[in-house]
């Protein structure tokens, strides 16, 4: 139910993505999905995040810069509208930088290092004694961009519910200091499927990992991906019965099919024996086609158009410059940095 015409007014959401990479089918289940529904009922603004995209890659940046757009046509080939989604670049709105100077003034360096999704990305990326300081600080950028739009509702993935934490305790403390609330709270909207597994089951889908299928990936390649997925290493006659559990093929159907009674029929099949790996690899593929040629089409029917996509984010950021002025705005005052107003 849509409830657009409602004259109360709509709660706001803020979601990103680091522009690192073309999106993939973790991005579709785990957030791009429930973006396309929450438009109709929110005020939502989606942030392509180049600088935090640049905070471990700064000695790499064509990796942000290509994929800006990338990301962009994603978005849209996914059916996110620019007229209900305010879509965004972090580095063409100057007030979220800012915003982060002031924070970091709240954030203590032992705070940052206590960060857990900080902490296992560190020593996942080994950087050794060289991390990076936007890297180490990218939680006080995101708390500028939750703040900025106001957000009171950030739909994410568990790994981030560090970041809204600290957002919250960098609200806490600036309406402390301003002695009024200048600054809303959020809370994390956690997706249904929030880690989806890669096809050979061993780590979740992910763009440093190389293991994904990506919106853009050819039939080819999908197909070949489904065929590699790990299933049951113990079924190996179609009578024999089988394991759901760890099961990357049924992980997929429950994430993807539309017809989730079918799915349990198919597992009760499966458990009892009778049917094959070559058989629910073939309707899985069947479904994941589906779902992505026509995002496919789509996506290359944008990405033929550059100049309509830079348009789009260009008329994006410049809405989300205006609000996030006024909240900058009241924060340089909560700090008596106000001279010229
Ligand atoms: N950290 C998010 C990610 O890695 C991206 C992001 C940047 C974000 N700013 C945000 C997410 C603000 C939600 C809200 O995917």
């Amino acid at each position: 139910m849509h409830n657009s015409q409602k004259t109360i007014k709509k709660e706001k959401i803020l979601t990103g993505d680091r522009a690192t990479g073309q999106l993939h089918l973790g991005h579709f289940v785990g957030s791009l999905q429930q973006r396309v529904e929450l438009q109709h009922d929110y005020e939502q603004t989606v942030l392509v995040a180049d600088l935090q995209g640049l905070t471990d890659n700064g000695h790499n940046p064509h990796k942000v810069s290509s994929n800006i757009l990338n990301v962009v046509a994603d978005y849209l080939a996914v059916g996110i509208e620019p007229e209900k989604t305010t879509i965004c670049l972090q580095s063409a709105i100057p007030a979220l930088s800012e915003l982060t100077m002031y924070y970091s003034n709240l954030v203590s360096v032992a705070r940052l290092q206590r960060n857990p999704t900080v902490k296992s990305e560190v020593s996942a990326k080994s950087f050794g004694r060289s991390i990076p300081t936007g890297f180490l600080t990218y939680p006080i950028s995101q708390a500028a961009d939750i703040t900025a739009f106001r957000a009171t509702l950030i739909p994410v993935g568990e790994d981030q519910l560090p970041m809204i934490e600290q957002t919250n305790e960098i609200v806490r403390k600036l309406n402390h200091i301003a002695q009024d609330d200048i600054l809303v709270e959020c809370r994390p909207l956690l997706s249904k499927v929030s880690r989806l597994p890669s096809a050979d089951g061993k780590s979740k889908m992910s763009k440093s990992l190389g293991n994904c299928i990506f919106l853009s990936s050819s039939e080819k390649e999908i197909s070949k991906a489904v065929k590699s997925m790990y299933t049951d290493p113990n079924h190996l006659n179609i009578e024999d019965p089988g394991q759901i559990n760890g099961n990357v093929v049924f992980t997929y159907l429950d994430a993807f099919h539309s017809d989730s009674v079918y799915v349990d029929e198919l597992k009760g099949r499966y458990q009892t024996g009778g049917l094959g790996d070559g058989a629910t690899k073939k309707i899985l593929e069947e479904c994941l086609q589906s779902i992505l040629k026509p995002i496919r089409e789509r996506r290359e029917m944008f990405m033929s158009d550059k100049a309509q996509l830079i348009d789009i984010l260009r008329a994006g950021s410049q809405k989300a410059e205006e609000e996030s002025n006024q909240v900058l705005n009241r924060v340089k005052c909560a700090f008596g940095l106000n001279l010229f107003n």
